[in-house]
């Protein structure tokens, strides 16, 4: 089958690592089904396998990509939920599974024509969604669905800012949070982008590191260094920043004062389980949320679909389709 695959690790030049062409179609495990993948979407964590960040060299050669959705060998429209781990090994919580990984850190991912995973990893997909649209979910759009939902602690009404309006997971905050009835300011390096928030959904759009007009109840974080300073100032006291990822680098001085003074809590967010990757597809189909799309590019030309996420030139979530 075609696929797109991580063949060596370059940490300053992540293209270099990634080869497109045949791999053996793949062998189910037992209790696993192989899917045949319609549409898949790009996250920045496959830019992070190609730097060799969260995997190691002798996982290579692995094939890319987290999300999908597809047809599974009855013929069903599923969502390949990503996290493969053991809920009981978690308490309940597949996430929490010491040994947990995600598609394409230990088994191979969905940018191929096909996709093995264990049955329970398989959520049906609601008719209303295209199968393009149903790829976004597993990792964006559920990663910020447990930020909102779960970890962010606030009620509906509340005012959340989103760093870095742009992401995918950025612009799943906004849509989402706005369709749960949250005020959502956000925050981006580009005019463009902050006009494009501001159209999607968002209250209002800043700058990065801008004075907001008042402190907010909760920041959703997944750019690390560039806004960390700004996030922990924004935030009120007794407020919450929920962190999910690090882009921008993963090291800035961590306002340790600022934290105890104002009694912040910071507090990680990893994925979901795959029953809050069903409820999220519930909760498109009831709110009509739909993924935000940048552009859809046959699998073949991956490559360009790579190099615009790592040149930061996309507003929302970029699908491959086999
Ligand atoms: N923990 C988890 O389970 C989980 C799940 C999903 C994602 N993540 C992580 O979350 C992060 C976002 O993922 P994604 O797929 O949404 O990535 P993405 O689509 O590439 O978005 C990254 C966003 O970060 C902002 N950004 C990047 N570099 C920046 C800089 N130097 N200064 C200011 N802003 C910058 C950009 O916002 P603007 O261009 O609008 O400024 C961009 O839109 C990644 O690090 C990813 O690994 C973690």
């Amino acid at each position: 089958m075609f696929a797109v695959t991580a063949a060596r690790i370059d940490a300053e030049d992540p293209l270099a690592g990634m080869e497109l062409g045949e791999r053996p179609d793949p062998v189910p495990h037992d209790g696993w089904v192989t899917v045949t993948v319609k549409a898949a979407a790009l996250n920045h964590h496959d830019v992070w396998t190609l730097r060799g960040v969260g995997i190691s060299a002798d996982r290579l050669p692995i094939v890319l990509g987290c999300d999908a959705a597809g047809l599974d060998p009855d013929g069903n429209e599923v969502i390949v939920h990503s996290v493969i781990g053991d809920p009981d090994a978690g308490g309940g919580d597949e996430t929490l599974d010491p040994r947990r990984s995600l598609l394409s850190e230990r088994y191979d991912g969905t940018f191929a024509e096909e996709v093995s995973v264990p049955r329970r990893n398989l959520v049906p997909k609601p008719a209303a969604l295209s199968f393009e649209e149903a790829a976004c979910l597993p990792t964006a759009y559920l990663t910020a669905y447990k930020m909102l939902f779960e970890k962010s602690g606030v009620q509906p009404g509340a005012t959340v800012l989103v760093q870095g309006a742009g992401g995918g997971v950025a612009t799943a905050l906004i849509l989402l949070g706005r369709a749960a009835g949250y005020r959502i300011w956000a925050t981006s390096r580009s005019e463009a982008k902050r006009d494009s928030a501001v159209k999607l959904g968002a209250d209002q759009a800043f700058a990065n590191g801008a004075r907001l007009p008042e402190r907010v109840d909760a920041v959703m974080e997944t750019v690390g260094h560039a806004t960390w300073a700004h996030s922990v100032r924004s935030v009120r006291p007794g407020g919450r920043i929920v962190i999910c990822g690090a882009t921008s680098g993963d090291a800035p001085p961590a306002e340790l004062t600022r934290v105890f003074f104002t009694q912040l809590t910071v507090t990680g967010s990893t994925m979901g389980s795959r029953d809050q990757l069903g409820r999220l597809a519930r909760f498109c189909e009831q709110t009509g949320v739909r993924p935000l799309i940048d552009r859809v590019l046959p699998l073949a030309e991956a490559r360009d679909g790579f190099a615009a996420m790592i040149a930061g030139d996309l507003f929302g979530k970029l699908v491959f389709v086999p």
